[in-house]
């Protein structure tokens, strides 16, 4: 059995314009102890996913479809349930750590609050923990700087407490949503490390997603590639780095910033995102590839393997046609 499994999950938004759908059945599983990286352009899809798994959606979206958890279906849990879920077993960061954190209250007293609250322990107990995970996170002089306020520390700073927390109660599973997008690059590496290292020591899962695909190579065990809500390709990271067979993955690959590039040059793929307004017909990746063949606009491909292992993807152009 799986940590988690994702069936046919579906997200609709209902705007004054129409129905949006930001999400198309969607489908993957993740095991224990492995790294999930969910990548696509903005607006493809990637933090709607999350969100719906976790019950975090806007008040206007909906999900349908299942998401399993230990065996357990948590769709559409009660808002108690689930508070419950992400505080104990699911845990979550995002790019801004001043999502998570008060930046006026201490961050000792924030982390105490956490296990006092979800593991009634003690306060020094709970303080030793904080303190302990500060250290894990790599914070030099922990038992100090816990006393700190948020904003007295550095963005990366900032970022490995807001990790830090999210790892308190030990989560099965940590879903960070483009946890590094507002730190330079020495920094975004410094942080990718870290969660690496801190899911083979707590033997975690982690669902990293980006649209960075820079990050994604050597962070990962596994990737989903996300266009216009749905799956593109999905499959073993090292497969599909070695051999991509989707227009859309490869136009991400030529996107990857050059860091050896002293201009930093950024090729983006022609075209625009689709218009998630519209119900999708045939491929939403279509009106942008330049492997387009007339069947693309008319039947929506579905994932089928390419190879052995797993790897899957939606297209209708023959795989000769793109290596
Ligand atoms: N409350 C809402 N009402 C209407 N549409 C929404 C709402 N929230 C999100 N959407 C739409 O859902 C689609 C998917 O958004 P999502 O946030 O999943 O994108 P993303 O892949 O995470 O992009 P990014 O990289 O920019 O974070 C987008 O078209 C977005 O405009
Ligand atoms: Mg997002």
């Amino acid at each position: 059995m799986s940590l988690l499994e994702v069936n046919n999950l579906k997200v609709e938004f209902e705007t004054a314009d129409g129905i949006v759908n930001a999400v198309n059945n969607v489908n993957f599983s993740i095991d224990e102890g492995k790294i999930l990286a969910i990548v696509g352009e903005s607006g493809s899809g990637k933090s709607q996913t999350v969100f719906a798994m976790t019950g975090l959606l806007d008040h206007n979206g909906s999900a349908t479809g299942s998401v399993k958890f230990e065996g357990e279906e948590i769709l559409n849990l009660s808002n108690q349930k689930l508070n419950q879920i992400r505080a104990e077993k699911i845990a979550m960061i995002f790019q801004d750590p001043m999502t998570s954190l008060n930046p006026y209250v201490r961050v000792s007293e924030q982390m105490t609050e956490v296990l006092v609250h979800h593991q009634g322990i003690s306060k020094s107990d709970a303080l030793k923990q904080s303190i302990s995970m500060l250290d894990a996170v790599r914070i030099p002089d922990a038992s100090n700087r816990v006393r700190m306020y948020p904003h007295e520390f550095s963005g990366g700073m900032r970022q490995r407490v807001m990790i830090a927390m999210s790892l308190l109660c030990r989560p099965k599973l940590l879903i960070a949503d483009e946890p590094t997008t507002a730190l330079d690059v020495t920094v975004q590496a410094q942080i990718m490390q870290l969660l690496s290292d801190l899911q083979k020591e707590f033997g975690m899962s982690i669902i990293l997603i980006t649209h960075d695909l820079g990050v994604v190579a050597g962070n990962s065990d596994d990737m989903l590639v996300m266009y216009g809500g749905e799956i593109m390709e999905i499959g073993k990271t090292e497969n599909i780095y070695s051999a991509s067979t989707h227009p859309y993955t490869q136009g991400l690959m030529t996107a990857v910033p050059r860091l050896d590039d002293s201009e930093e040059r950024l090729i983006t793929i022609p075209g625009n995102p689709p218009n998630m307004m519209k119900a999708p017909v045939g491929c939403p990746f279509s009106p942008r590839c330049k492997f387009s063949i007339d069947t693309c606009s008319k039947v929506s491909p579905v994932l089928i393997n390419v190879s052995k292992n797993n790897h899957l993807r939606a297209c209708h152009v023959a795989t000769e046609e793109i290596l």
